[in-house]
């Protein structure tokens, strides 16, 4: 099915929820943390997706579980009735992960947001999955610890979604993602169950005992069970760090120049890619940001021990000098704070590269080999060209992760059909070039159709692994995986 068909198409799995359910559901929660009004329910009908402004999910009834216990006892009502468990926190994901497309019981985790651990000498914390992540590093920051991975969405992501949907952001390429540091999780699995991954006695940071199942549930979108505690791993965080930034008179140069900084031996803690209209997109959003109008600016950040941080700065530009129009330095806190400031307005500045306009999410986290990032960025150009549609591109190069953050007027029928089909594009090019459909985002409900393609006869080991988990299909259906006989919700 075409993908701009696919978008619209009504979900014919979706079946009303029996009012049985609902009552067993109240009895459980109160009608305080029970919601059933339409204008509720609404709110918990749409994510960050473009997708989900074109198809809303309504759920049937939103619950607020406070317990372990209580996502158990309604995962239990579900499996009852045959009704979809949609978990839901922080919802700022771009794939419509979180959005009931088929109806049923929406679980919203915010309430379960309480740090329970924090273990210093043993580097982790055990925390609730509705924690925000700035919130939870800024109960570790003061005693010079963080939780590193670093989503571009710190004040409204959950920890929880975060490892739900294994994300990068702009640190994964010196720390990897969240996948990396998730020791243990508990899960309620489809039969209302509880289980522990990675030992439940086990206060080890590694361990080389059984199947992964912490592996297994990062990234797993809701679809196999429900995260209700995390036990994570957290570093102490480095006392120094600087900004190198660089200027490219040809967008493909900003590539060869990320591939150059690791040939040089530098491993930076963030290597992030803005072209020209992300930087007019960011100084056009708040003035004094002034950003150097440049083809593409390269952000190079260093952390460690303040000499290291110089030397490797140094390093950064010797190596890029013969590419670079403009190599500058900074390791003033005040100024670095200034351009991390600066990267990260992009997302709500990006829109602003046209009046009356829109940055919609339709799919625009690919991850390709890192030498193949010159040739990507200027097909990802080519696209936008091609179905004339404005488009900011940034993100994180150095780990081959990039946005193609398009800009369109969402009532232009036109322009919607055209996006799409770009975006599909963007998709195919990923593909082409060796890498995935995305590198940090997730599938949700935008990338289901893709799986097969990307993945060969490993989704019928995914599949597979969902059936027996999960024999009923009522965990978040219709996400991750491709529907039986159909290519996404
Ligand atoms: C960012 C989000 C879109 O990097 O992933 O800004
Ligand atoms: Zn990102």
């Amino acid at each position: 099915m075409a993908r701009a068909e696919q978008q619209r198409t009504t979900d014919a799995a979706r079946r009303p929820l029996d009012p049985a359910a609902i009552a067993e559901l109240r009895a459980i929660f109160g009608p305080e943390r029970t919601l059933t009004e339409e204008w509720d329910r609404a709110v918990y009908s749409y994510d960050a997706s473009f997708k989900s402004v074109l198809q809303p999910g309504l759920p049937d009834v939103v619950v607020q579980p406070a317990s372990t216990a209580e996502v158990a006892a309604a995962v239990r009502v579900a499996a009852k009735y045959r009704a979809p468990v949609v978990p839901r926190a922080g919802a700022s994901a771009m794939t419509g992960g979180s959005v009931p497309h088929r109806g049923g019981i929406t679980l919203d985790l915010r309430r379960m947001n309480r740090v329970l651990e924090v273990d210093l000498d043993n580097l982790q914390v055990l925390c609730e999955p509705g924690i925000i992540h700035k919130d939870l590093n800024e109960r570790l920051l003061p005693h010079g610890f963080s939780f590193p991975v670093d989503p571009g969405s710190t004040g409204m992501a959950t920890v929880g979604g975060m490892v739900a949907n294994n994300a990068c952001g702009m640190r994964a390429v010196r720390y990897g993602s969240t996948a990396h540091y998730v020791l243990g999780l508990e899960v309620v699995l489809a039969s209302g169950e509880v289980i522990w991954t990675g030992s439940p006695g086990s206060r080890a940071l590694q361990s080389a005992s059984g199947l992964n199942l912490t592996g297994l549930f990062c990234g797993s979108e809701g679809t196999l069970g429900v995260i209700t505690t995390l036990r994570l791993k957290i570093l102490p965080k480095s006392p120094a760090r600087g900004v190198v930034t660089a200027l490219f008179d040809r967008l493909e140069d900003a590539g060869e120049g990320t591939r150059l900084v690791f040939r040089g031996g530098i491993v930076p803690s963030a290597l992030e890619l803005m072209d020209r209209a992300a930087i007019r997109a960011v100084n056009a959003y708040k003035a004094g940001l002034d950003l150097p109008d440049a083809e593409a600016l390269l952000l190079i950040e260093i952390e460690g021990q303040p000499a290291g941080v110089r030397e490797a700065a140094q390093t950064v530009a010797q190596t890029l000098g013969a590419l670079s129009t403009r190599v500058q330095w900074a390791d003033d806190p005040a100024e670095v704070a200034a351009l991390w400031g600066a990267r990260s307005v992009l997302g709500a500045a990006a829109g602003l590269i046209r009046p009356h306009s829109t940055r919609v999410a339709t799919g625009e986290d690919i991850a390709v080999p890192i030498a193949r990032m010159p040739e990507t960025l200027r097909a990802i150009h080519a696209i936008a060209e091609r179905w004339a549609i404005p488009c900011t591109t940034y993100g994180h190069i150095g780990s081959g992760n990039v946005h193609s953050a398009f800009v369109i007027d969402p009532r232009d029928q036109d322009e919607v059909e055209r996006v799409l089909r770009a975006s599909d594009e963007i998709h195919e090019l990923a593909l082409a070039m060796g890498g995935t459909v995305t590198g940090e985002h997730g599938v949700g409900s935008v990338r289901p159709q893709f799986m097969a393609r990307e993945h060969g006869p490993a989704l019928a080991a995914m599949q597979a692994v969902k059936a027996a988990l999960d024999p009923l299909g009522i965990m978040n259906p219709g996400k991750l995986l491709p529907a039986e006989g159909s290519d996404g919700v």
